[in-house]
């Protein structure tokens, strides 16, 4: 089938005339046409056709204000009308016409497109009368002055009885319109960012799961109001939280210092040092299907905390300490509890993160060190890569196998990738723990 509109936003503004009940027809044909649709509609036009009619047939949220803003707080109808390839205004009232011929932006579709600089496409629809009326031609006339196409409305019944012109042309000739406006001109925003936001595609391929996931550098207090710190931001642990929760699973955070939002609908444990991480990461232990250290836990922390504030004096010399290695521990444990159930399910996927600079070789020594199912390395030198940045190149290193260089991806994309590897972890650990041999199982049949 041919997709004329392919890659393009079209923002189909509603105003309030019974024809109203056409824009879900024409909404459908512009997204069989390949367009993405966001619908503004004026208050009177949700009167006549519901929201939800058409938030479901666009997968986007209607647009019914212009004071609304977006979940991340930037205004709606100025991103629409900043990134859509055309508008599209059917049916068109002749209030509308009046209240845009005259720049009067008090509802969302006048606002919109007095905003935009995108080709405006007009479908009036009323009265037989009313659209005669000089009042109505001279505002059209307005429109069509300010570059408007219009799309005039056809001969036939009306909802008065009357059989006039004023009929809403058909939502085929209203597409075909918004195909000859936009012919020969590039797709205006193709960045999905700077769009109004789409529904996420919902997946719940990770429901059952409990992520366990620490995130954020931890912090070592000198003296109460100094600490040795570190340049994580918490952006890559956090992006493997958002992206197990949109999969279904269920997540605890184990946050050090971070500088980027909450994981939202994560259950939130502060962990500022690195002892207070060791202890939540071991309490969350038990309960946990993976365990995924992101964290950049501090290596040596001050042995002892100044009371008060160290005085500027000739100079500090600082003795520092080891800290417990958290993942080290925590996969001994794990590993443990598996070998005494002698079942190899009975203990959590275990996910390191190794920040190196200049060389991965060190890598796989590591993987084996801490006895990790995974771990993800990066030289956070590279540009690209390591704290701050919204992109990560890494290889993923599993024991016994070739370490797997990935390209230079989004972190939710790591995030993505990574989560995809833990489930097969997780798969086979428990198909593992099927396939034991009976005579692993006690055999006074008790209970273990
Ligand atoms: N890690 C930890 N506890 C620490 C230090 C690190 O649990 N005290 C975890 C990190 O969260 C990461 C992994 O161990 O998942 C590797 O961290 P890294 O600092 O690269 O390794 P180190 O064990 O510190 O090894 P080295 O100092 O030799 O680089």
């Amino acid at each position: 089938m041919e997709r004329p509109l392919a890659g393009r936003l079209i923002v189909l503004g509603i105003t309030g005339s019974i024809a109203a009940y056409k824009a879900a027809e024409l909404a459908r044909l512009l997204i069989a046409a390949g367009a993405e649709v966001q619908v503004a509609m004026s208050r009177t036009a949700t009167a006549f056709i519901g929201p939800l009619t058409l938030e479901t047939l666009t997968r986007r949220t209607v647009m019914l204000d212009p004071l609304e803003l977006l979940p991340d707080r930037r205004i709606g109808h100025i991103v629409a009308a900043d990134s859509a390839d055309a508008v599209v205004v059917a049916p068109a009232t002749a209030r509308w016409l009046g209240a845009m011929a005259n720049g009067l932006a008090d509802d969302v579709v006048t606002a919109t497109c007095l905003a935009t600089t995108a080709p405006v496409i007009v479908a009036p629809a009323m009265d037989g009368e009313m659209y005669l009326h000089p009042a109505t031609q001279g505002n059209v006339e307005r429109l069509r002055g300010f570059g408007y196409a219009i799309v005039e409305p056809e001969t036939g019944p009306l909802a008065s009885g009357q059989v006039a012109r004023g009929r809403l042309a058909e939502p085929a000739a209203i597409l075909g319109a918004v195909v000859g406006a936009l012919a020969g001109r590039p797709v205006r925003e193709p960045d999905p960012e700077r769009r109004p936001p789409a529904a996420r595609e919902v997946r719940d391929d990770l429901a059952g799961l409990h992520l366990v996931v620490t995130a954020g550098g931890t912090a070592e207090p000198i003296d109460p109001v100094r600490f040795i710190g570190n340049r994580s931001t918490g952006r890559m642990g956090v992006a493997i939280a958002e992206a197990a929760l949109a999969r279904g699973a269920r997540v605890t955070a184990i946050l050090g210092m971070t500088s980027v939002p909450d994981p939202d609908g994560a259950t939130i444990v502060r962990a500022p040092t690195a002892a207070a991480m060791r202890m939540a990461v071991i309490a969350a232990l038990p309960e946990a299907d993976a365990l995924v250290m992101a964290a950049a836990v501090a290596d040596f922390r001050p042995r002892a905390v100044a009371d008060g504030k160290l005085a500027r004096g000739a100079g500090l010399v600082l003795e520092l300490e080891p800290t417990e290695d958290i993942l080290a521990e925590a996969s001994g444990l794990a590993h443990g509890r598996a070998e005494r159930a002698a079942d190899p399910s009975a203990r959590p996927v275990l996910v390191g993160f190794a920040a190196e600079t200049g060389s991965l070789a060190r890598a796989p020594e590591k993987a084996a060190r801490k006895r990790v199912d995974l771990l993800v390395a990066n030289d956070v030198a590279e540009p690209g890569s390591g704290f701050g940045t919204e992109t990560n190149r890494v290889t993923l290193v599993t024991p016994g196998r070739e370490p797997e260089p990935w390209p230079l991806l989004a972190k939710r994309e790591v995030a993505d990738r990574l989560l995809d590897r833990i489930a097969a972890v997780r798969a086979a650990l428990d198909a593992q723990s099927a396939e034991r041999p009976a005579a692993d199982a006690p055999a006074d049949g008790s209970e273990r």
